[in-house]
C-alpha cells in the first residue's frame, strides 16, 4: 500500500520566543492570551522566532507578527439589527457633516455597511475605518468581496441590495452614490488626536480579543472620540464599565449614547 503523504507540521515554536511574542503582542495591541492566539501563533512560529527588536507597530517583525495573529473574521451588514437600530438614530446624531467609525475595521465591510446605511437616508457622512491589519486594510481599500458560498450579502437587508453590485464572482459595495470610506492603520490603543471625534463609533466583536485592561483602556479612548449625543455600538457580550459617560439607548442592543 502507498505510504500517505501528510502535510509538514509547522515547525513548533521556540519556548522563549512564543513567550516574547505574546508579552509583545499584549504590550502592542493589548491581545489578551487565548487558545485562538496560541493556535495563531503556533502556525505564525517563523515569524515569530525571526522578531529580534522590542514590540513596536513600525518594526517589519511585529507588523508581520500582528498581520498573522489578529483575527479579521467580519461580514457586510454583520448584526443587521444592530445596524438598522443605528439608522434610525442617524438623522439626530451630532456632528456636521456626520462622521462614522469602524474601529477594528478588519476588511472593511462594517465600513462600506456605514457608507451604504447613511447614502441610503441621504446622509452625507465621512466613514473612517481604522485597524492594525496591513492585508485586511489593504482588502478594505479594494472593497471586492468574495460572492461566495456563503453567500456574501446573506446578511444584508433587501432594502440595500441595490447598494452593490456583482462581478464575476465578486461583490461590491457600487460606486456611485457612496462616499468611500477612508481606511487608516491605527492602534486603538493609541488614538492618535488627528483622529477628531464621532457621531457614531462601532466598536464590534475586537473588545473580546484584549486584555482587561486594554479593553477598558480602548473604550476610554473611544468615548473620548465620541461628540455628546453620538452611539457607541459594541459587541454582543461587551459592556462599558462604570464611570464612563454613557447611557444605553432604550429599545436597542448594545448601543450607548454619550452624555
Ligand atoms: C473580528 S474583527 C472585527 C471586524 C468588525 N468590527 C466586525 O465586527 O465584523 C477584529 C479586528 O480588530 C482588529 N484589532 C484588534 N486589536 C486591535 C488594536 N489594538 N488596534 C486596532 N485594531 C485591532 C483586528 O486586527 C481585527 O481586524
Amino acid at each position: 500500500m502507498p505510504a500517505t503523504r501528510r502535510a509538514p507540521r509547522p515547525a513548533a515554536p521556540d519556548p522563549a520566543a512564543f513567550a516574547v511574542a505574546e508579552a509583545g503582542l499584549a504590550a502592542l495591541a493589548g491581545l489578551a492570551p487565548s487558545d485562538v492566539l496560541r493556535r495563531r501563533l503556533e502556525r505564525a512560529a517563523p515569524l515569530a522566532g525571526a522578531i529580534d527588536s522590542p514590540p513596536d507597530l513600525a518594526s517589519p517583525g511585529w507588523a508581520a507578527l500582528l498581520d498573522a495573529v489578529t483575527v479579521q473574521e467580519t461580514r457586510l451588514f454583520r448584526a443587521a439589527p444592530q445596524l438598522l437600530a443605528l439608522t434610525a438614530l442617524l438623522p439626530a446624531l451630532p456632528g456636521g457633516p456626520l462622521r462614522l467609525l469602524s474601529a477594528g475595521c478588519a476588511s472593511g465591510e462594517e465600513a462600506w455597511s456605514l457608507a451604504i446605511l447613511a447614502a441610503a437616508q441621504g446622509i452625507e457622512a465621512e466613514v473612517l475605518g481604522l485597524d492594525l491589519c496591513r492585508p485586511a486594510l489593504a482588502l478594505a481599500e479594494a472593497a471586492r468581496y468574495p460572492a461566495g458560498p456563503p453567500d456574501a450579502l446573506r446578511e444584508v437587508p433587501g432594502a440595500f441590495l441595490p447598494w452593490f453590485t456583482r462581478d464575476a464572482g465578486w461583490v461590491l459595495p457600487r460606486a456611485d452614490g457612496l462616499t468611500r470610506p477612508v481606511f487608516r492603520r491605527t492602534n486603538l490603543l493609541d488614538l492618535p488626536e488627528e483622529t477628531g471625534r464621532f457621531g457614531a463609533i462601532l466598536c464590534r466583536n475586537v473588545l473580546i480579543y484584549l486584555l482587561p485592561a486594554a479593553r477598558d483602556a480602548v473604550l476610554r479612548g473611544l468615548v473620548a472620540r465620541l461628540l455628546p449625543g453620538g452611539a457607541l455600538l459594541l459587541g454582543p457580550t461587551d459592556m462599558p464599565g462604570p464611570g464612563l459617560p454613557l447611557r444605553a439607548e432604550p429599545g436597542t442592543h448594545a448601543i450607548w449614547r454619550r452624555l
